[in-house]
């Protein structure tokens, strides 16, 4: 922890976590919670639920949840010190300067001065390219028709062929031969030293999405090997949850994102007038590239490569946009290879043709799996057929697999009925399969789960109804949550809990670790069961307890060498005494 625990407690009390998630998401009332969709996954009914209670999210779908600073983290992608820096600014407070010196801070300049490195280098790339040492990448540059203003908007470079040189000027610019290392420009092994990793190629800045020069793609000018080589992920580069020219597409303010597999790509298009075009980053998409987009626009155009494996990354990429709740696109680049050669070759208004017709990436899946078929062929057309029916039943959402199944069927020449016997057979095959394996897995894993609700249902009731841990702690204590890392939490929100102080979302902050932090933020976030009456609930508390005390009595009787008689009659009074309690719940 880079902050004192008072000081992060300080800022999580003057930073509300329904107004600060309220600033990102719209929240809507919803009895004493607050509701709206989940940004961490595709949600088209409102399903994470915030507390201003608890000071906790979650959503009861995906099962993303925390406090207010993971929430930060997780939907900016901050670290927790930046998460803490900006609630703290957010509410005013001024963080002490003596931690202005620590690791953390370092870590944060560091990375600042790493960003800094790789502007200074496009710096000098773009520099280089405009004069007499960089014809040959102008040459190159201007063979494949980009204007002048199309070069400036990207800030295209040259790196040349003494790549000694950008090093040098790094150098005399005051960085380190490490700091150059970890931005990505130079290389260092222990035969050659320190050279550049870019040399006689045409270099592509690739930026953050604020803009910031974070890595760079290079090309060889003719047929060399590799042909693009890409900085390697450092501190400040991610490939997967960076898209190339984000930035610019953001701020083209479209309805739609056109994705492409090239550098090139985008810059053609973007030359065409097509501001909205991004790319991935020399890896397939991801999901994470899907969210990012989602924020801004909800429509994909895939503009993938025309060949086989440009078509079967395009149907990779529609998947995971529908899996995260993008519609999507695919534009036909036929007879040309790709976005960059249609647009040399048929111009931007053909695009513009192509981008209406763009078919729906599902129908477009079908094409494709349609042509591995002959169709005059009877069994072939119900492999056909069943392959389809598979692929729709694997739609969860019921609104939307209606609709396609009616599209596909107009497709396929079936009757819409027809189909959907057809679905309902291959989701009762995946439903089996999908009830089969988690059961064959998960004796065990059950077995944890019916020692671990109790456990995390006890913490969510105390969260609840704080009122009642006088009357909850004379039967249980933090002993009986035997597992990790429940016994902690439980130690010490009981201490709160005394001191009345608790707080559900001060537990979170007492790990680092993000999938711990999950875990805690779950336990004081339990789905209660529509449990309307105060006596339904106060029976539920009551069960739990007894629940928590003979599984952790279980576990004594286990010990080896039995139990002691003495022991074993107190507990099993204590249990008794449990089922007689009655819990009274506040107004
Ligand atoms: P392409 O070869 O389709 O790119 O690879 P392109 O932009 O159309 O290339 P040219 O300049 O017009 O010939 C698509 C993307 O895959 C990555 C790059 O990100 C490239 O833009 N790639 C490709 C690599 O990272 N390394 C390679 O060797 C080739
Ligand atoms: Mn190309």
């Amino acid at each position: 922890m880079y902050y004192p625990q008072e000081l992060i407690d300080q800022i999580q009390s003057n930073n509300d976590i329904v107004d600060v998630i309220n600033e990102y998401i719209p929240l809507t009332k919803k009895g004493a919670n607050y509701v709206c969709l989940c940004p961490f996954h595709p949600d088209s009914n409102p399903s994470l639920t915030v507390s201003r209670q608890k000071q906790l999210f979650k959503c009861f779908a995906c099962g993303e949840g925390g406090n207010v600073f993971t929430f930060l983290q997780k939907y900016d992608g901050k670290d927790f010190k930046e998460a803490v820096e900006t609630l703290a600014a957010r509410a005013g407070i001024k963080l002490p300067e003596s931690y202005a010196s620590d690791f953390s801070k370092e870590k944060y300049n560091y990375r600042q001065r790493l960003i800094e490195c790789n502007t200074e280098a496009a710096r000098y790339f773009y520099a280089l390219l405009r004069s007499e040492g960089g014809k040959n990448g102008m040459a190159y540059f201007r063979k494949r028709e980009l204007t002048d203003e199309t070069m400036k908007k990207f800030g295209l470079g040259y790196a040349n062929v003494d790549g000694k040189d950008c090093i040098n000027y790094l150098k005399s610019q005051g960085f380190t031969d490490k700091e150059i290392i970890d931005a990505g420009i130079g290389i260092y092994d222990e035969k050659r030293g320190m050279r550049a990793k870019f040399w006689n190629r045409v270099m592509f800045p690739i930026k953050n999405q604020a803009g910031k020069v974070i890595a760079f793609g290079g090309r060889v000018m003719g047929d060399g090997e590799p042909k693009y080589l890409n900085s390697q992920e450092t501190q400040i580069f991610n490939k997967s949850t960076n898209l190339y020219a984000f930035d610019l597409a953001k701020a083209s303010r479209s309805t739609y994102f056109i994705l492409c597999e090239g550098y090139m790509d985008v810059i053609a298009l973007h030359q065409a007038g097509f501001n909205m075009a991004v790319a991935s980053l020399g890896t397939a998409f991801t999901p994470q590239q899907a969210l990012l987009i989602k924020r801004y626009v909800k429509d994909v155009y895939l503009s993938y490569d025309s060949d086989g494996p440009g078509v079967q990354a395009a149907i990779r990429a529609a998947k995971i946009c529908r899996d995260n709740g993008l519609s999507c696109k695919v534009i036909n680049m036929q007879p040309h290879k790709d976005p960059d050669e249609f647009i040399k070759n048929l111009g931007k208004e053909e695009y513009l043709k192509r981008i209406e017709e763009a078919k729906n990436a599902f129908i477009f899946e079908i094409d494709v799996i349609r042509r591995k078929y002959d169709l005059s062929d009877p069994d072939e057309n119900t492999r056909y057929d069943e392959e389809v029916a598979a692929l729709l039943a694997e739609m969860k959402d019921e609104v939307t697999r209606t609709n396609y199944i009616k599209a596909c069927a107009k497709d396929m020449e079936i009757s819409t009925e027809a189909l959907t016997a057809m679905v309902s057979k291959e989701a009762k095959k995946l439903s089996r399969f999908n009830s089969f394996t988690p059961e064959r897995k998960t004796v065990h894993e059950e077995k944890d789960e019916s020692r671990e609700k109790p456990q995390r249902l006890m913490l969510t009731y105390l969260a609840e109804y704080p009122s009642i841990y006088p009357t909850i702690e004379k039967y249980i204590t933090p002993d009986d949550f035997p597992d990790d890392p429940y016994r902690e939490v439980a130690e010490k929100f009981f201490e709160d809990l005394r001191n009345g102080t608790a707080s559900p979302a001060r537990m979170v902050n007492l790990f680092e670790d993000e999938t711990i932090q999950n875990k805690v933020s779950d336990m004081f976030t339990c789905f209660l069961k529509g449990l309307e009456s105060k006596e339904e609930r106060s029976a539920a508390i009551v069960d739990i307890m007894y629940r928590l005390k003979s599984n952790a009595f279980e576990s004594l009787k286990n010990d080896e060498g039995g139990i002691d008689p003495a022991v074993f009659m107190t507990k099993k009074k204590e249990l008794m005494d449990i089922k007689k309690l009655k819990i009274i719940l506040p107004e």
